[in-house]
């Protein structure tokens, strides 16, 4: 079964958790797409661990790969593997390879990223700052370096010099540092001397291990309105998250997907600028207050909302889903009521679906059902059947309006609070 697990709101849906949950009885699991500006939180046997790069199956001692569709920060990486070998995993080529097709996060897309957002003032996108959007961008213009650029490090010097003319450039023009090609090279050469073994061509892995009947679980980062052509545009990452990235950045044909587990927390939460319809200041408050949703990644307080089942039934129809994870259902246990967005009025018209003008956004107005709330904690439940009625109704209605069979509940952040229905 091969199974690709993707975000269906604005990411930080829970993703890590059900991957790690998945992997148990996978062989392979594989990132496909974005970078560093991903966070991914698993609790196993107490320990917490936030992924950046490295796909979550890692704490299941299961061979992990890093796709073509990633774009790889070197240092970034090799902070990543150090803490989780500090916490005895070891990180050889045998459990992590590297796509020698992935494209290389450099120090100056890092500064690049920083003076677009700068030049952007209160329009800014609120990124990660990891260099990620410059880094897809210098892919698309055909002028970014692949890791196998970095066979050879004259050659991988001669691309990095002829960028860096354009690239100082626009540097200058900001006020920012420019910088030396040596520099560059300098400040990557011990991360990419490092991360070398675990460079390959992983197309043949991942096909052998399909055709072998083995279990291979892509792991999405980001949310499918983070997407760049489904999201709220401009407000939105640089690389497809929904389930075709998975394909695209990995090498597997889409014929060989079983299965599209789609990721969505029981309501919703954001990081970033951007519309947000059913944003809600009261439900922010309250989980801030229990010290819920901050950003793995930045350590941002994410704006919190309502479920809006707008936003889910169309990611339920653009990635495929077959089944849906829903996360942090926990998170509503002592809620005397619930809130779920479902329509758009904009200008007295009621919309089914997200609006592509992005000046509409600003004009919806959420259509509220409101339903009753459990009151009592989810926490200890393992069967779909310990879970209170009105909590049961609840994910009914989410089923209902999304089109979409509930798979999988998360009742708490641990690897065993994750109910298979
Ligand atoms: P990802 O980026 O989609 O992997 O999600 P993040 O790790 O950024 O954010 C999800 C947060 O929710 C993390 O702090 C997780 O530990 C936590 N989490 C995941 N599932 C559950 C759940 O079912 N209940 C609770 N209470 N927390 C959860
Ligand atoms: P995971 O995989 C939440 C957001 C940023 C910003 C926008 C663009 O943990 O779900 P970027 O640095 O990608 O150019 O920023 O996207 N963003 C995320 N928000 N979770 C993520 O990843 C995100 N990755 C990027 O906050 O709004
Ligand atoms: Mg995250």
């Amino acid at each position: 079964m091969n199974t690709i697990i993707c975000g269906l709101q604005w990411g930080d849906e829970g993703k890590g958790k059900i991957v790690d949950f998945l992997t148990e009885d996978a062989d392979l699991v594989v990132r496909g797409q974005g970078g560093n500006n991903a966070g991914h939180t698993v609790i196993a046997k107490g320990k917490k661990y936030i992924l950046h790069l490295i796909p979550s199956g890692i704490l299941w001692d299961k061979q992990c790969i890093i796709g073509n569709g990633v774009v790889m920060d070197p240092v970034g990486l090799c902070k990543e593997i150090e803490g989780l070998e500090a916490d005895g995993i070891a990180i050889t080529p045998e459990k992590l390879l590297i796509s020698d097709r992935a494209h290389v996060v450099l120090p100056y897309h890092r500064e690049l990223d920083a003076a677009r957002e700068m030049s952007l003032g209160d329009k800014k996108i609120g990124t990660t700052k990891r260099g990620i959007g410059p880094t897809y961008a210098d892919k698309a213009n055909r002028i970014g370096l692949r890791l196998a650029d970095f066979r050879d490090p004259e050659k991988a010097k001669e691309l990095i010099s002829t960028r860096l003319k354009e690239a100082n450039r626009t540097l200058a023009h900001f006020d920012l540092p420019t910088f030396e090609t040596d520099a560059v090279f300098h400040e990557v050469e011990e991360a990419i001397d490092r991360l070398r073994p675990h460079f390959a061509n992983v197309i043949p892995v991942i096909h052998t291990s399909w055709k072998n009947g083995e279990t291979v679980l892509f792991e999405g980062a980001q949310g499918t309105f983070l997407d760049i052509d489904f999201g709220t545009y401009p407000f939105v990452t640089s690389s497809n998250t929904t389930s075709g990235g998975a394909c695209t950045g990995s090498g597997m044909p889409p014929h060989a997907i079983d299965r599209i587990v789609g990721v969505c927390k029981a309501y919703t939460t954001r990081v970033g600028s951007g519309p947000f319809p059913a944003q809600n200041d009261e439900i922010a408050e309250f989980f801030h207050s229990r010290g819920l949703e901050f950003g793995a990644t930045t350590g941002r307080p994410r704006r919190c909302g309502w479920l809006d089942s707008v936003l889910i039934r169309y990611a339920v129809m653009v990635n495929g889903v077959t089944d849906l994870a829903v996360t942090i259902l926990d998170g509503l246990d002592d809620r005397e009521t619930i809130k779920i967005c479902v329509g758009y009025n904009i200008n007295g018209e009621i919309h089914e679906f997200p609006p592509a003008e992005r000046d509409h956004w600003d004009d919806i107005v959420p259509v509220y059902q409101e339903v009753p709330g459990w009151q009592e904690s989810t926490t200890a439940c393992r069967a779909y059947d310990d879970l209170p009625q009105l909590a049961k109704d609840y994910l009914a209605r989410i089923e209902e309006l999304t089109g979409a069979p509930v798979s999988y509940v998360g009742v708490g952040p641990d690897r065993e609070q994750t109910i298979i229905r």
